[in-house]
């Protein structure tokens, strides 16, 4: 497994593996590898010859009271793990490789930011498709893979690769879980002892809420209620919505995400289903 630091030497290695007939397949992280990124990488050697991961810690994605400075990052266990996953590369840049200067072209999520996690993080996904639109271009994948726990994240980014005619294929991967139903997630190790104990109650409020929505009641105040009464987090949103586009009125495929603030982590979980008409 090679490790690459620099745009020139990246695109070297995309042009002679490009060269060599070989596809490839792009799995982005921002590194602190759990096993749902593996998952990603296990997806993607299923259907690709070689296999990039990049890790960067994003800071375009970060707000000014966020935890970019804090956010967890071990590059020796990284590569350990990258390695015996079968990665080919990691793309590892530093923030000056990644962002020379300060842009003058932005690029903007629009409609699909004014929901869920775009209300709360402002700039958010504009930072997300801004580093992804730069790592698209670098690795030019033939496909790119991921998470659904980052469902609104991967909306996004469905929608970025078809408004924008990327010839590339986003593909969707399910969330993998701890066994008491935790979404696994870079941050559950900001958690407390107790919040620990708390955080499976998120994924079986989801489930409440989708009985809920599937009976035609409101999800949304089954779900407040009962995670008022298991955890001690509090809820920054709990929407019911269609996906991928995220408007209000819900008619096929929906999603029913929640995000809940504990002292140090903010946790954010989903699940996705289809809705019969009325
Ligand atoms: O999901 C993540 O880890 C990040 O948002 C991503 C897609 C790697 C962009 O920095």
């Amino acid at each position: 497994m090679r490790i690459i630091e620099t745009i020139k030497e990246l695109r070297q290695w995309v042009a002679d593996t490009r060269a060599a007939g070989s596809t490839i397949g792009l799995v982005p992280t921002m590194g602190f590898l759990h096993e749902g990124h593996m998952k990603l990488v296990s997806t993607a050697k299923d259907e690709n010859d070689a296999i990039v991961m990049s890790i960067f810690v994003n800071p375009a994605q970060f707000g000014p009271d966020e935890d970019f400075d804090r956010y967890p990052r071990n590059m020796a266990r990284d590569t350990q793990l990258a390695k015996d996953a079968g990665v080919d590369v990691i793309f590892a840049p530093s923030v000056e490789e990644m962002y020379p200067r300060q842009s003058a072209i932005t690029i903007s999520a629009g409609r699909l930011a004014e929901q869920l996690c775009g209300k709360s993080r402002p700039g958010h996904f504009d930072g997300v498709l801004k580093v992804v639109t730069k790592l698209f271009h670098l690795v030019q994948p033939d496909k790119a893979y991921f998470g659904q726990k980052d469902a609104q994240q991967l909306a996004i980014i469905e929608s970025l690769a078809d408004d924008f005619n990327f010839p590339l294929q986003i593909r969707r991967v399910g969330t993998v879980r701890e066994e008491d139903g935790l979404a696994k997630s870079s941050r559950n190790v900001y958690l407390t002892e107790q919040e620990r104990k708390e955080a499976p109650h998120l994924k079986k409020a989801l489930e409440l809420g989708k009985q809920a929505a599937l009976a035609k009641q409101d999800p949304v105040a089954v779900m407040t209620d009962y995670l008022r009464d298991h955890t001690s987090g509090k809820i920054d949103y709990i929407q019911f919505l269609s996906y991928p586009d995220l408007t209000e009125k819900v008619e096929g495929d929906a999603i029913l995400a929640l995000a809940v603030q504990f002292e140090k982590a903010r946790l954010i979980d989903n699940l996705l289903f289809t809705v019969k008409g009325n």
